[in-house]
């Protein structure tokens, strides 16, 4: 049984400079575990292990959507067999190493955000906050679908009380590369990460539509 609640949320977004984002080097869904981890301590809740198997997880739960953003706020989420039978064979995680997975938070938008913003869009509501600050995690995984060209652009964050260094375990250490998008917990470079250099999105304001849904399970 499980209980989900997600929201419709007509955001204004005003889009302010985020270049910070778009350093080639940097990879946004390491720096959205870095803002989960800190808003945890900060609320006395223990920081989280970054796991590069349950990010590439979280990557494969954003490629299920096919692209479809309505379908986040419509409440429709990939069947729980798909992380046995697609997610991890495509990640190269052994399936034996699957572990629970204690939340869930999935954002999506019309526009490239910094992963700071991301958040904000992630945590909207007291449910997901819940979720954020839940001490039976114990992990954490994190994806985004890309930084450039490709809208809309989807935030995934798995959480799990699986232990931190036999849950979701790549076969020989390093999970398989996924391409387009980034996730957590590897030291890929991450594809597009360089921003986009066609639309001077980051001087842009706009209006865009945010759809978020949080999951305990
Ligand atoms: C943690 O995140 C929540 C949701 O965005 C926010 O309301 C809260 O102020 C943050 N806490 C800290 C210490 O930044
Ligand atoms: C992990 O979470 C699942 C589902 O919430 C629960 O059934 C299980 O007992 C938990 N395991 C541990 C080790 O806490
Ligand atoms: C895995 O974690 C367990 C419990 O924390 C620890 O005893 C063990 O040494 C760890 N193994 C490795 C390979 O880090």
């Amino acid at each position: 049984m499980e209980i989900s609640a997600c929201f419709l949320a007509s955001s204004l977004l005003l889009l302010v400079s985020s270049t910070s984002a778009t350093d080639s080097k940097n990879n946004p869904a390491d720096q959205l575990v870095a803002v989960i981890n800190k808003n945890r301590t900060s609320h006395k809740s223990p920081a989280l292990f970054d796991n590069a198997g349950l990010g590439c997880i979280a990557l494969q739960y954003i490629k299920a959507y096919q692209g479809q953003c309505g379908e986040v706020g419509d409440n429709k989420k990939p069947p729980d067999s798909s992380f046995l039978d697609t997610f991890a064979p495509n990640c190269g995680v052994k399936p034996s190493t699957l572990a629970p997975i204690t939340g869930r938070l999935l954002a999506c938008q019309g526009t490239y955000v910094s992963p700071e913003e991301a958040f904000s869009i992630l945590i909207e509501d007291r449910r997901s906050l819940q979720i954020l600050h839940n001490k039976n995690h114990e992990e954490v995984g994190a994806a985004v679908s890309g930084t450039d060209g490709g809208a809309p652009y989807f935030w995934c964050v798995l959480f799990s009380n699986g232990t931190t260094n036999s849950s979701f375990v790549p076969q020989g250490g390093v999970p398989k590369t996924v391409r387009p998008g980034c996730f957590s917990g590897n030291d890929d470079d991450c594809s597009g990460a360089h921003g986009s250099s066609s639309a001077p999105w980051t001087m842009v304001a706009g209006i865009w539509i945010a759809l978020a849904c949080a999951l305990a399970v």
